[in-house]
This record gives structure tokens, C-alpha cells and sequence, in this order.
């Protein structure tokens, strides 16, 4: 069953182009803000599962800093080799000064 989970302060990613690594219920996600709005994705790159909170956002994508590869932040679509793949997504809400993720 689906459940709310906090895993951050709204502070702990205060500026677009912030990732930070946060785990909710056993998973690793990363959590991202991107023009003002915050994202949650499984913390695994699709191609050889390196942490994505240790690359890059920008232009609304996550960069792999492994190998390069991109995902698209809001979606999770793969949208640069060597991944194919998507990575999962979970909805998120800003509930007062909290970062809380759906996780299943
Ligand atoms: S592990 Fe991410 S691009 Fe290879």
C-alpha cells in the first residue's frame, strides 16, 4: 500500500539544481528541485545502477556521472545514451517545511 513519506526539509534542497540523496522506506531516491519544484527518482542510474545524487541537474535532466548518461527529471525517461531504460518517479507535496514522497 502506498504511503507518505518524509525524507527531507524543504532547506535540505533549497536552490534549483540541488540532488540530494534521501531514502524513504528502505528505498534510495534522489531528490531534486528543478525551477522552483521538487522531483523524487530511484537513486539508480538505469545503465549500471551508479547513484544518479551524485551527478548533475541541469536543463531538466539528471546526468549520470558515471558514464553520461541523461534522464529527463520529471519523467524518468532515459534521454541520452548509454541508458535506455527510465528510472521509477514517485509523486511528491511540500506539506509546511517538509519534503514528503509516495513510495509503495
Ligand atoms: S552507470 Fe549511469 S551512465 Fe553508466
Amino acid at each position: 500500500m502506498a504511503e507518505w513519506v518524509r525524507v527531507a526539509d524543504v532547506a535540505d534542497c533549497a536552490e534549483d539544481g540541488c540532488l540530494r540523496a534521501v531514502r524513504g522506506n528502505g528505498e534510495a531516491i534522489v531528490l531534486a528541485r528543478w525551477e522552483g519544484e521538487f522531483f523524487a527518482l530511484e537513486d539508480c542510474c538505469s545503465h549500471q545502477d551508479f547513484p544518479l545524487s551524485d551527478g548533475e541537474l541541469e536543463n531538466g535532466r539528471i546526468e549520470c556521472v558515471f558514464h553520461g548518461a541523461k534522464f529527463d527529471v520529471r519523467t524518468g525517461k532515459a534521454v541520452q545514451l548509454p541508458a535506455l531504460k527510465p528510472v521509477r518517479t514517485f509523486p511528491v507535496e511540500i506539506r509546511g517545511d517538509g519534503v514528503f514522497v509516495q513510495i509503495e
